[in-house]
Order: structure tokens, then C-alpha cells, then sequence
């Protein structure tokens, strides 16, 4: 094992983005249940330990307790929120108990750099989610850093290497948090920084083939960062034994299925089996309107044609491999004022692993977006799969405005296929977060040549966004606007006239329907 840093749970839901932030660092941690005992922490060779957060009071009749022997352990101890109060409780010190937690911005002014705050600012923006806290150190322990709520926000005890801090150093709101992590990792546990997500594929393959076995795996194939990612990862651990499918709705772009074939089938020699859907999901679409009610069909369909395939293509597979990632299992810490989010449970392919009793393989589980691509970037993915733009699952059935007809779908994809093509050599594709086309069954008049052209009209949809909460129109180069116009007018059949959206979300959304 690379060296090792353990993450004791005490049940935060910011384990995992303490996690994060360590392989940040390019340090190896392991997320260890609170109460592992310390001689297997010490069994396993750990560099340092970090109790994390936790949403109980020490005093709690159930608290989460760790073993007392990871103080004896001669092994640099960081406790974080919860874990300063548990330092504080274990080692001699005092909490005082509160009723109501404290949310919120906080100033902490480092008192004494020490090694935790060596090279950071004396004032340092810090985010607070606490209840009790701490009013009398323990012996040994210095004060390094105090807010106007608590004079023991941080400490220190050289002697022993143990360090506490009552805010959290892994969100985003609180300033130089990674390198606060850094200092205790690099500077106490004086811990290589070498770990790269190199090691994670290997660590997750041979996580794989252990949990796998020698059954077979099934995934669903979306051409998605994240399915894609799945399945060369998994494809790696146990080649032949994954089998993907991939299902054609009848809503993809313009030579998407091909794309995906030549990609996964003849590149990566991935056992993918393309089930040809399309004529199911246009005749339930017909004469349907309703975005909704579109969404509605769309999402079923899919549920019961991947069931399907999977009884049929899948016989015998005994693991459901998904491109889950933490994200998908934790609610985004970005919104509203708390970031302690509620947690969610990830919804899985419509409650079909139970019903088909598969277990549920998901080895992206405790990564975030752009570490999913760092690892597709690892195992050979293009850059135009890892980096790919987002498409949204019902696909064009989003984008063809009121009925889903075969000709609409037609004209849209050519369309789409223009703009994609000139997104792509001016390079702006990758500047702009979505780029699409939306079909509206509206005529307008045009003419060509002599004639007179009744046709519909193709709205551009460019948008710049971090996240997709919200986003605003692209300034795209009228000179690429009026090439990607002039082209769609001109080779599309069946359009007349081309419009961009300049609006910003809120209030529109990004897609239209
Ligand atoms: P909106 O339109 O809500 O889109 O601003 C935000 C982001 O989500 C994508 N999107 C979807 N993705 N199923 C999906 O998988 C959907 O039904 C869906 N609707 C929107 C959209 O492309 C954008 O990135």
C-alpha cells in the first residue's frame, strides 16, 4: 500500500471531499470506519489520522467514539469540527455543550503559524458548522488560531503531533483550506506527494476483480463521461467478462451509435451490443407534445428495453455496473447557505438491481467530475469522450420542440451536426459548456433561388456555466455565427431561417423544454 493516511468517519458528509482534497495533494487516503481499532490502523503502516466532522455531540448517549489508542499510537492525529471536540473530550480537556449548531462565515486569526498555518495569510476566511466546543485545552495543547466565538479554534500539540481545528478546512468556502491540509500532510506526516490517479486505476481494478470474481458484469452504455469511463475501467479489470449495452432510442445525434461502435467495439475491443429501440420509443413519442409527459415515456421505455436487454444479452451477469459518482450520492455542497446538504440516495436504473437481484458495481462511487475524467484521461479515452460536452439522457427528445417525428429528428440532426462541426474547428467547442441545436415547428418564409421556401426554424443554443445551475448566452464570433447560419440554410432541407438564443439561466433554463 502507498502511504497511507486514515480518514476515521464520524459521519460527515464531508468525509469523502476530505478525501478529495488529500488525493488534491496527491496524497493516498483511506476513509476508515470511526471505531477501527488502533492496531489495525497501525498494522496497516498509517502515516497520519484525520477524524473528520460528524453530526453528533460528544456528549450524545450514542456517540460516534474512537478507539482511545490512536493517541498512543505515535502517529500525527488531526481532528477536524467534531474531531477537535472528540480530541478535546478524550484527552482531558473541556466541551462545553450546546443546543444549537453554528453555521456560517467565520474570520479565524491565526495567533501562532505552528505547522498547520506555515506560509498562509494571519486571517483566513473559515467555514463553521459546529455545536459544542472546546473551553479548557487539553494538557500539552497550545492555542494557534481563534475566532470571535471560540479562542481555541485551532491547537496545536508540537510534542505529540496532535492538531485540531474547529472549522472545515475541505470546503470551498474556507480560504487555503487545501493547503492548511497540505501542511498537516506534507509538513507533519511528512508524507510524499506522489500519489497520481495512476495508482487509483490501479487500486480500482484490482478492487474489481476482487469483488467481481469470475462472474460477469453488465453496464449500460450512454456515451456519457462517466458510463464511458465505467466501462474502460471495468473492461481493464476484467476484459471479455463486461458486457455493455447500449441502447439507441431513436433521439441520438448524427452518427452517434457509429461513433460509439467504432469507439468502444473496435478500439477498445469492448463487448458492446447496440439494441436498436428506436422504432419502440418513436411510436410511444407520437403525437405527444407535453415536455413532460415526453420525458415521462422516454424515461420508462428506456427502463423496460434496458431490462430487456439485460435478461436477454446479460444472462448470467450477477453485477450492474453504473458510472455513479459522489456527486450522484451526495447532494451538491454549493447550494444555499448550509452546505451541509442532505444526503440522497442514488437512483439506480429503476429499482432493477433488486427486482433482477444484481449487485450493484459502481467504482467512480467516491470520485467528482473532473476526477472521472482525469481517470478517462489515464486510461486512453479521447479527449472528445473525457472532455465531451453534457447530452442530456432523453437527448434530441428534449430538443425537438412540441411532436417527435422522424423528419423533425432528421432536420435537427443535420443541423446539429453543422454547428458541432464548426464548434469544432474553430475550437470553441471545448470553451463553452453546451452547444446544441433546437428544432421549432414553426415555418417561416425564405427563398431560394427563385422560390418561395416555407420551412421551420432552427434555434442555437451556446452557453457558458460552471455547474448548469446557471449559465449565460456565449458571445460566439458573429463571423463563426454567420458561417454555422449560412451552412445550416443552405445544406438543411426543411429550414428557412436560423435564430440564437441570448438567454441567461435563471430565468430560461438550458435546454428549452
Ligand atoms: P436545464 O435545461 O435544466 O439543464 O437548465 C441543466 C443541465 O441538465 C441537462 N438536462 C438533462 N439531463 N435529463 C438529463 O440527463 C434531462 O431530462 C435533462 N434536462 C436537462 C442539460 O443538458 C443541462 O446540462
Amino acid at each position: 500500500m502507498p502511504q497511507t493516511i486514515a480518514v476515521l468517519d464520524f459521519g460527515s458528509q464531508y468525509t469523502q471531499i476530505i478525501a478529495r482534497r488529500i488525493r488534491e495533494c496527491e496524497v493516498f487516503s483511506k476513509i476508515y470506519p470511526f471505531d477501527t481499532p488502533a492496531q489495525a490502523l497501525k498494522a496497516d503502516n498509517v502515516s497520519g489520522i484525520i477524524l473528520s466532522g460528524g453530526p453528533s455531540s460528544v456528549f450524545a448517549r450514542k456517540a460516534p467514539i474512537p478507539d482511545p489508542g490512536i493517541f498512543e499510537l505515535d502517529i500525527p492525529v488531526l481532528g477536524i469540527c467534531y474531531g477537535i471536540q472528540l480530541m478535546g473530550h478524550l484527552l482531558g480537556g473541556v466541551v462545553a455543550k450546546s443546543d444549537h449548531r453554528e453555521y456560517g462565515k467565520g474570520t479565524l486569526k491565526v495567533t501562532r503559524p505552528g505547522r498547520l498555518f506555515k506560509g498562509l495569510p494571519r486571517r483566513l476566511r473559515v467555514w463553521n458548522s459546529h455545536g459544542d466546543r472546546l473551553t479548557r485545552l487539553p494538557k500539552g495543547f497550545q492555542p494557534i488560531g481563534a475566532t470571535d466565538n471560540s479562542p481555541f479554534a485551532a491547537i496545536e500539540d508540537l510534542k505529540r503531533n496532535f492538531y485540531g481545528i474547529q472549522f472545515h478546512p475541505e470546503v470551498f468556502h474556507t480560504e487555503h483550506g487545501v493547503d492548511i491540509l497540505r501542511n498537516f500532510l506534507l509538513g507533519v506526516c511528512r508524507v510524499r506527494p506522489d500519489w497520481t490517479m495512476k495508482d487509483f486505476v490501479q487500486q480500482a481494478i484490482e478492487k474489481i476483480r476482487e469483488t467481481v470474481g469470475s462472474s460477469r458484469v453488465i453496464l449500460g452504455l450512454s456515451g456519457g463521461v462517466d458510463s464511458s469511463v465505467a466501462a474502460a475501467l471495468i473492461h481493464r479489470a476484467i476484459g471479455k467478462r463486461l458486457t455493455c449495452v447500449f441502447v439507441d432510442n431513436g433521439l441520438l445525434r448524427h452518427e452517434e451509435r457509429e461513433a460509439v461502435e467504432t469507439l468502444y467495439k473496435k478500439h477498445f475491443k469492448i463487448d458492446v451490443r447496440v439494441v436498436d429501440a428506436s422504432a419502440t420509443f418513436l411510436r410511444r413519442l407520437k403525437g405527444v407534445t407535453d415536455p413532460e409527459a415526453k420525458r415521462k415515456i422516454i424515461g420508462r421505455t428506456f427502463i423496460s428495453v434496458f431490462e430487456r436487454s439485460v435478461r436477454t444479452i446479460g444472462g448470467g451477469a450477477r453485477f450492474l455496473a453504473q458510472g455513479t459518482l459522489y456527486p450522484d450520492v451526495i447532494e451538491s455542497v454549493a447550494i444555499g447557505n448550509n452546505p451541509a446538504a442532505l444526503i440522497k440516495s442514488h437512483h439506480n436504473v429503476g429499482g432493477l438491481p433488486a427486482r433482477m437481484k444484481l449487485r450493484l458495481l459502481e467504482p467512480l462511487r467516491e470520485l467528482f467530475k473532473d476526477e472521472v475524467r482525469r481517470v478517462g484521461e489515464a486510461l486512453g479515452l479521447p479527449k472528445e469522450v473525457v472532455w465531451r460536452q453534457p447530452f442530456p439522457g432523453p437527448g434530441l427528445g428534449v430538443r425537438v420542440i412540441g411532436e417527435i417525428t422522424r423528419e423533425r429528428l432528421k432536420i435537427l440532426r443535420a443541423a446539429e451536426a453543422i454547428l458541432h462541426d464548426e464548434m469544432m474547428s474553430s475550437g470553441w467547442y471545448w470553451k463553452v459548456w453546451q452547444s446544441f441545436c433546437v428544432f421549432l415547428p414553426v415555418k417561416s418564409v425564405g427563398v431560394v433561388g427563385d422560390e418561395r421556401n416555407y420551412a421551420y426554424v432552427i434555434g442555437l443554443r451556446v452557453v457558458e456555466s460552471i455547474d448548469a445551475m446557471t449559465a449565460d448566452w456565449a458571445r460566439l464570433p458573429y463571423d463563426l455565427l454567420q458561417v454555422v447560419s449560412s451552412r445550416i440554410t443552405n445544406e438543411v432541407r426543411g429550414v428557412s431561417r436560423v435564430v440564437l438564443d441570448i438567454s441567461s439561466k435563471p430565468p430560461a433554463t438550458i435546454e428549452w423544454e
